[in-house]
């Protein structure tokens, strides 16, 4: 009897699985950045407009999660129109993601620096040999033509940094990279503030800096201790 009813409850529970749709995830909400405002080198203006292009990415991000859902529900999956939001889906979700990297490693003190005993900061000088050299290849890697991102990577695998440059949103990524500063280099992101002088713009970048909040972003305890050499 006793192995019956537990036949009854293992079927009956199986059977409720089977029909119970999965959870609805709950959609992303747009993060607040407004503690930037006020930064000197960057107009208010400039910045709210900066939020408002932000959260148009987690509001698409959402959608197309959502649009791929109800494809999915309808037997749709293996349809062109699937396809293509689904391709479009990484786009929107680096956008949304990149500027909250972003913002975050903003909104520090102009005279603020990365502490010199920080792990971040001895391992920038093990792979780019100064702090100063590491700084200019990544303004350098910023001036380059072209609308995206500069990173500063960990690679956690070998424990190297780099600096990479990301084509709009999606294209140069390190796989499985940890990202430690991030620079965004669309002309949204100064042309209402400087013109073309992209120059100026990443070294008001570069005062504004939260040294702190970057050099959380290096995990310090997970990282290999490897010899490394500047790319
Ligand atoms: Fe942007």
């Amino acid at each position: 009897m006793k192995k019956l009813l537990l036949m009854l409850f293992l079927l009956t529970t199986s059977l409720i699985a089977a029909e119970t749709p999965p959870p609805s995830l709950e959609p992303y909400e747009a993060k607040d950045f407004s503690n930037i405002l006020g930064m000197p080198g960057f107009t208010d203006e400039a910045l709210k407009m900066h939020f408002t292009l932000y959260q148009g990415y987690v509001k698409n991000t959402n959608l197309f999660i959502q649009i791929l859902d109800g494809y999915a529900k309808e037997g749709k999956e293996r349809t062109p129109q699937y396809a293509e939001i689904k391709r479009r889906l990484g786009w929107e979700f680096d956008g949304m993601r990149l500027h909250e990297l972003y913002f975050s490693n903003l909104g520090g003190t102009p005279d603020s620096e990365l502490d010199p005993d920080s792990p971040l900061c001895g391992r920038i000088e093990q792979d780019f040999g100064t702090f100063a050299a590491w700084q200019e290849n990544f303004k350098s890697t910023g001036l380059m033509r072209g609308i995206g991102w500069v990173v500063l990577y960990l690679d956690p695998v070998e424990g190297r940094l780099l600096n990479m440059w990301i084509a709009e949103h999606d294209i140069g990524h390190m796989a499985g990279g940890k990202p430690i500063l991030i620079l965004d280099v669309w002309e949204h992101a100064y042309l209402t503030m400087y013109g073309l002088d992209r120059a100026a713009y990443i070294d008001a970048f570069f005062n504004n800096v939260n040294w702190q909040e970057v050099a959380n972003r290096f995990p310090k305890d997970e990282v290999p201790e490897k010899k490394t050499s500047r790319t």
